[in-house]
């Protein structure tokens, strides 16, 4: 009789178009060191194969397979990164610990500019990054990887500053030179700064993707070089381009064809060793700009 085969492996340091559910299931359990997702966020975006309108029990019982597939693939030292928009955040946080048994390490509230404008309520500036891992007391955590300079340092050029900086806070600003307009009244995220007018003002972003920097911070915090790092919602493949050029391997899951070709192009065009994207150290590394001189005299005025 003849016997069916047994379904293949996804191949590693490639990404797969296709449902992450399917895909991940035929990944060896506990083979993953990392696993960023950042999925749809159920609020309506147009993808072009993706419906981002579920209901809201729809959208949280599929949430619950494709992390409970993460799960299964990571080792029991593996961590689990999880982007997410207010409106399912605290949900999504409740079922990874008291439902799937995840540990939350941090809570990180990523800060960024050009966000919609609200007319009726706060303009959103941030996003939610949890920070899971499977064992509280085993996981990699590589402080030494991710610190940032110090305010004691950039701030008040004060010799005492430890030249290792200090490792970031929980809410992540990855380009402070935006600072002067992007903490304004009307924005959902309050600060109120110093006055220090040392921020500038840098040209150029990627569109919807996310930055290569804040990728790079969490996969060298949370795994080591010839590490596995998954991601099952592909979009634009930061994620893979990032692990690439940090020496780890990586799979990732794309539903979308287009979106998939796109990925591919973009990891053919990456190397290891390749710097990522975006200034790591903006106020040091980023020349300011006449706009920026301007928003920063407005700041010392005020
Ligand atoms: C928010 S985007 C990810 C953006 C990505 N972090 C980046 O930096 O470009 C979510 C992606 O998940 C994809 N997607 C939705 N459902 C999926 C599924 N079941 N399996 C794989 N990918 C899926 C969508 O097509 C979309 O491209």
């Amino acid at each position: 009789m003849p016997r069916s085969a047994a379904p293949a492996r996804p191949a590693l340091d490639r990404v797969h178009q296709g449902d992450c559910l399917e895909i991940l299931t035929r990944l060896p359990a506990e083979s993953v060191h990392l696993a960023f997702a950042d999925p749809p966020f159920n609020i309506g975006y147009d993808y072009d194969t993706y419906d981002d309108r579920r209901t809201a029990d729809d959208y949280l019982a599929w949430s619950r397979r494709w992390m409970e597939a993460v799960q299964r693939v990571l080792r029991p030292d593996g961590t689990f990164w999880l982007a997410i928009g207010d409106e399912y955040a605290a949900e999504l946080k409740v079922l990874a610990t008291r439902e799937l048994g995840f540990t939350c390490r941090s809570w990180v509230v990523w800060y960024y500019t050009f966000g919609v404008n609200c007319r009726t309520k706060f303009s959103r500036s941030h996003a939610h990054l949890f920070h899971f891992v499977k064992d509280p007391t085993t996981f990699t955590f590589n402080d030494d990887a991710i610190r940032v300079p110090s305010a004691r340092e950039l701030v008040y050029a004060d010799k005492r500053a430890n030249a290792a900086g200090r490792l970031p806070d929980d809410t992540w600003i990855l380009r402070p030179q935006d600072l002067p307009e992007g903490f304004t009244a009307d924005g959902d995220t309050w600060y109120f700064p110093r006055v220090c007018g040392t921020f500038k003002e840098r040209s150029g972003w990627h569109g919807c993707q996310m930055p290569e920097q804040l990728l790079g911070r969490i996969i060298r915090a949370s795994s080591n070089a010839g590490d596995t790092v998954i991601d099952p919602f592909g979009g634009s493949g930061t994620t893979l381009a990032v692990a690439k050029k940090l020496g780890r391997r990586f799979l990732g899951c794309e539903l979308s064809d287009a979106y998939a070709a796109r990925i591919r192009e973009r990891l053919a065009a990456v190397r290891a060793g390749q710097p990522l994207d975006g200034a790591p150290e903006p106020l040091k590394s980023v020349p300011p700009t006449a706009r920026g001189r301007r928003l920063r005299k407005a700041t010392r005025r005020s």
